[in-house]
């Protein structure tokens, strides 16, 4: 089972090893199938931080969305160390408080975040619907939640041309950006487990059905740069009772 609202453990756990096999080029093959855009779709997310904020990213991995954000406090949340060592490595201990667990089980107290992003990272949760109500617990009332995804516009034209990309130009983009020396290791492709959870994600309305279900206000998506990615964006209600 690989659907909108997760998949099982046993799926989570391959598509985390395909993660951290593609992990020290990552960035490269992202790079070269966004057309070099999937930077500037996350300053774009990074500019909605204001100073005072305290951030936390879901699904942090090498730390590419880290780099940019300036706010007081941020925090990564991230199952894997491997990925949070690259990141660390990246940015600096000091800079960044490193957690380790997943968006399903937030190890931080209730009411403590003013924005929390998920970005490429939301489609990989195993259990979207109790991510989210981690998000809203965690958050102060009238704090965000920032989904940040490849775009996937409900069915149309735009879709088709969006999905013939992805599953024709993605598989072998990403080919040519891995090191050949990884590419002998592999037993299989990890970019089609990744894939995988792209065609398996609903369209922009199940992000946004899914945060108004869980209790979130003023939902609302905006497509960024060449409409190649989107970002949802909902509230927590002020007088919340979580
Ligand atoms: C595609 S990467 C995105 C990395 C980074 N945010 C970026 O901007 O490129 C997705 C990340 O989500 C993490 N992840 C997968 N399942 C998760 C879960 N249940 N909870 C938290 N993070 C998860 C993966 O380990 C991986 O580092």
């Amino acid at each position: 089972m690989l659907d909108h609202d997760g998949m099982s453990l046993r799926e989570w756990h391959e598509l985390m090893d395909a993660m951290e096999e593609v992990g020290p080029y990552y960035e490269r093959v992202n790079s070269l199938i966004t057309m070099g855009m999937v930077d500037r779709w996350r300053r774009r997310a990074a500019s909605i931080v204001g100073p005072e904020d305290v951030v936390l990213e879901i699904g942090s991995g090498p730390g590419n969305f880290l780099k940019h954000l300036k706010a007081g406090t941020v925090m990564a949340l991230e199952p894997s160390s491997e990925l949070s060592a690259y990141a660390a490595k990246l940015l600096g201990r000091d800079r960044v408080g490193f957690l380790r667990g997943v968006g399903e089980k937030i190890p931080l107290a209730d009411q403590t975040v003013d924005k929390v992003f998920c970005v490429f990272s939301f489609r990989d949760f195993f259990d979207r619907k109790a991510s989210i109500g981690e998000m809203r617990r965690v958050l102060k009332e009238g704090g965000e939640a920032i989904i940040l995804d490849m775009a996937k516009p409900p069915p149309g034209p735009m879709a088709k041309m969006i999905d013939l990309h992805v599953r024709h130009m993605v598989p072998p983009l990403a080919r040519i950006a891995a090191p050949a020396a990884a590419k002998e290791r592999w037993t299989r492709d990890p970019y089609s487990k990744l894939l995988e959870t792209y065609e398996a994600f609903g369209s922009v309305d199940v992000y946004e059905k899914a945060l108004r279900a869980g209790g979130f206000e003023g939902v609302a998506t905006e497509y960024l740069e060449l409409r190649g990615a989107t970002m949802t964006r909902g509230k927590k209600p002020w007088k919340s009772t979580s």
